[in-house]
């Protein structure tokens, strides 16, 4: 299909199932709110059906209900309760008054999050011709899935269960992945035929596939580009196995757009990172939240981004935490340093080894390299902050800013007690306690008295 061809599907209703406990997670948490990218991976799911323009999703819950509604009260969904869980097609059924009365449904899984648009897509198109569409992997060992179970010509006639399955039968290595599209009609025609007499005495959505082939309809099946898009998260082992994979695909995503990753093994992605030209990122870095990077950034090792900007040219040394921050080009943060929330640093300014900024505004050119306290601050332009200079914002009951004009030269170790004002090109001696305004131009220092004791004995250690 030429791409100047938009593909006519018919709309899409995703239902997503989510009522199951996940005992195996040992959590106090639903299993579908664990995270892989830092997302929870129902939202995953969530996001994926948005993708290919379903409408709102229908969330089948059960266990956990209420941190479910908390986790998701941003997305546009319908909520059906399964009280008990009694299969798979008990839990489509408890979403029978919800269905739109046309179009396709597709059944997702919560704990099935590394599914792609893509693959939904090739399922949509597979509808065109089919009237039930199942997604099947083959398995080297398929033990425990429900097998999908063909006739002589190759159609396929059913899904046996591995509970319920012969011999002959649990050697079939085609499995059913559980996701499955068809058209709302004839859902709400299948759903009240299932039964319950199986070994397991539950509603298997599965038994859909012979009720569609005893009609004579046709039932098609689609593979995923990958298997590991099908795989379920039933315990930690495996939450942590599909974390792999999905780190391991961010990172070719981002190579593959030009980002250089030193190590792509050691590269961890919780968010989303947008990205200019020619980005360096050395080992161990990890992007949390929404992150942009301006062309020739180079973040360096063991380095945690968090919700921030970070302007073109600049160099982030090792070791650093930026946080909810925004940074200009051409800046130098670190090695060690920590960025904290509502912190703007300007274009050219450099901070050091053990700086800590916090809800400040620093103007081009300024500088703080040594272990310095940042709080509650504006600095000006070509302002240099001494090696453990600290702002005192904090009187034990409230915050106070601190206002350091252009061209302010700040001694070492000094404290700047806020509420204060250093005046433009004002000059702080080292060791000052600031506890007054300073006007410009001035030089200010407070300094103590220097004696020297002659003869004096330095201590010695009791025998
Ligand atoms: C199901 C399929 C099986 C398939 C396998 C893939 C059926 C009968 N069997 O197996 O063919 O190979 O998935 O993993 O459909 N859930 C509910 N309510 C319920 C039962 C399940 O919401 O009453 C949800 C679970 O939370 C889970 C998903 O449905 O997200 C699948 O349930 P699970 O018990 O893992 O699958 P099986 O029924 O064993
Ligand atoms: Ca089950």
């Amino acid at each position: 299909m030429s791409s100047s061809v938009v593909a006519i599907t018919r709309p899409l209703t995703a239902v997503i199932l989510a009522a199951g406990q996940g005992t195996r997670m040992r959590s106090a948490l639903p299993k579908v709110l664990h995270t892989i990218g830092g997302k929870p991976l129902v939202r995953h799911v969530i996001d994926t059906a948005l993708a290919v323009h379903a409408g709102r999703p229908i969330l089948v819950h059960g266990h956990g209900s209420e941190l479910l509604r908390q986790a998701l009260a941003d997305i546009d969904m319908q909520w059906a309760e399964q009280r008990e869980q009694l299969g798979t097609g008990h839990a489509v059924m408890q979403t029978l008054s919800l269905l739109p009365a046309d179009g396709d449904v597709i059944v997702l899984y919560g704990d099935v999050p590394m599914l792609t648009a893509a693959t939904l897509q090739r399922m949509q198109e597979a509808a065109r011709s089919a009237d039930l569409v199942l997604l099947t992997v083959e398995l080297e060992d398929p033990t425990g899935y429900g097998r999908i179970v063909r006739d002589a010509a190759g159609g396929i006639a059913g899904i046996v269960e591995h509970k319920d399955a012969s011999a002959a039968q649990r050697a079939i290595r085609e499995i059913n992945t559980g996701i499955m599209l068809a058209s709302a009609r004839r859902l709400r025609a299948w759903l009240p035929q299932l039964r319950n007499d199986n070994s397991q005495r539950e509603y298997y959505l599965t038994d859909i596939v012979a009720l569609a082939a005893n009609e004579g309809l046709r039932v098609a099946a689609v593979h995923p580009a990958n298997p590991c898009e099908v795989m379920g998260v039933n315990d930690r082992v495996q939450l942590a196995e599909l974390e792999r994979y999905y780190q391991q695909r961010e990172a070719r995503r981002l190579m593959t757009q030009g980002v250089t990753l030193r190590d792509p093994a050691r590269f961890d992605l919780r968010g989303s990172l947008d990205c200019g030209r020619d980005i360096i990122i050395d080992v161990n870095v990890v992007i949390e939240g929404h992150v942009t990077l301006g062309d020739n950034v180079v973040i360096g090792p063991n380095t945690v981004l968090r919700d921030s900007r970070i302007g073109a040219g600049t160099v982030v040394q090792p070791n650093c935490v930026i946080d909810q921050a925004e940074v200009g080009a051409n800046a130098i943060i670190g090695p060690f340093a920590r960025i904290r929330p509502e912190t703007r640093l300007a274009d050219d300014v450099h901070i050091g080894n053990f700086v800590e900024v916090k809800k400040s505004t620093i103007a081009q050119g300024s500088k703080v390299n040594h272990l310095s306290y940042i709080g509650d601050t504006e600095i000006g332009t070509g302002v240099n902050v001494g090696a453990g200079t600290i702002t005192c914002n904090y009187d034990g009951a409230n915050k106070h800013r601190t206002i350091i004009e252009d061209d302010v030269h700040i001694g070492s170790d000094t404290q700047l007690v806020a509420p204060v004002r250093i005046g433009r090109g004002a000059t702080v001696g080292a060791g000052t306690t600031v506890f007054k305004d300073v006007a410009p131009g001035k030089l200010v220092i407070n300094r103590k008295e220097q004696r020297e004791i002659d003869g004096w004995q330095r201590p010695v250690k009791k025998k």
